[in-house]
């Protein structure tokens, strides 16, 4: 049984005074811990002890961060290295995101290397993929996507498949308030899980969790976890009050049963 995620990017928002205040008034809402679904909160490197000492306070709710370097130290200048997230309390570390991929260069070669390190520290890499509405449109999503895949774990182990997240976030999706639908979703979602089959097995394809990206709010959130094959969000803008990411933690749990 895959459990379903919440996790929440917060992209460059929520400095640490605005970190300590979400959890403080998150932990006046939530008072119960997590029992049939998992949370996280992934917060700019400047706010993770913040988050940490939250999350510490809602079992279940874990903290992640947005990026890493896949250099273990040295002269990287402004970068930071996965056993630095992992003392900092990180369970996960987001990589590939749509917005790293576009602004800052990152290639799937990159990513992979960022995986690789993520998961030699113990930390669960939420690797991001997705196509842009010009590839949808001349309907080229799948290709974009399998190549994605291919690129980014390219001679992993099924082990190490295993132990990460992926996270379906088609770019026409994210910030802009049109969600894919529950359909579109579960279709992408489903020609993951296949590909996932093909190269590293049917037990991976079982317990990867895929989760959905764009736009999700707690609006649609219960109709888009309730397909079979998606397994939470990566959710942005929803997930930056208090309120809306307890409400998002919700749905996760009424739909885990
Ligand atoms: P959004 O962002 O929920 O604000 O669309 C999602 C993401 O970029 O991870």
């Amino acid at each position: 049984m895959r459990k379903i995620l919440i996790a929440g990017n917060w992209k460059m928002n929520q400095g640490p005074e605005e970190t300590a205040h979400f959890f403080e008034e998150f932990s006046k809402i939530r008072k119960e811990p997590l029992k049939k679904a998992d949370g996280a909160v992934c917060p700019p490197y400047v706010s993770l002890n913040e988050a940490k000492k939250g999350a510490d306070k809602v079992e279940g709710i874990r903290i992640g961060a947005q990026n890493l370097y896949f250099e273990d130290s040295g002269a990287y200048t402004g970068e930071v290295s996965a056993a630095m997230l992992k003392e900092t309390g990180c369970t996960y570390v987001i990589t590939g995101h749509s917005e790293r991929r576009s602004l800052f260069g990152e290639s799937d070669s990159d990513i992979r290397k960022k995986n690789l390190k993520a998961l030699e520290h113990a930390l669960t890499p939420i690797t991001c993929v997705g196509e842009v509405l010009k590839e949808r449109k001349a309907d080229r999503h799948y290709d974009v996507v399998r190549e994605q895949i291919t690129g980014v774990f390219e001679g992993f182990d099924p082990q190490q498949v295993n132990s990460c997240i992926i996270a379906y976030e088609p770019v026409w999706a994210i910030g802009t308030g049109e969600t894919a639908t529950p359909q579109q979703a579960q279709e992408m979602h489903a020609f993951i899980r296949d590909l996932i089959k093909e190269h590293f097995g049917a037990n991976v394809a079982e317990e990867i969790r895929i989760l959905y990206g764009g736009s999700m709010k707690p609006d649609n959130a219960g109709e888009l976890v309730s397909q079979p094959d998606v397994d939470g969000g990566l959710v942005g803008g929803a997930s930056l009050k208090p309120n809306g990411f307890h409400e998002l933690l919700k749905i996760a749990e009424k739909q885990s049963g």
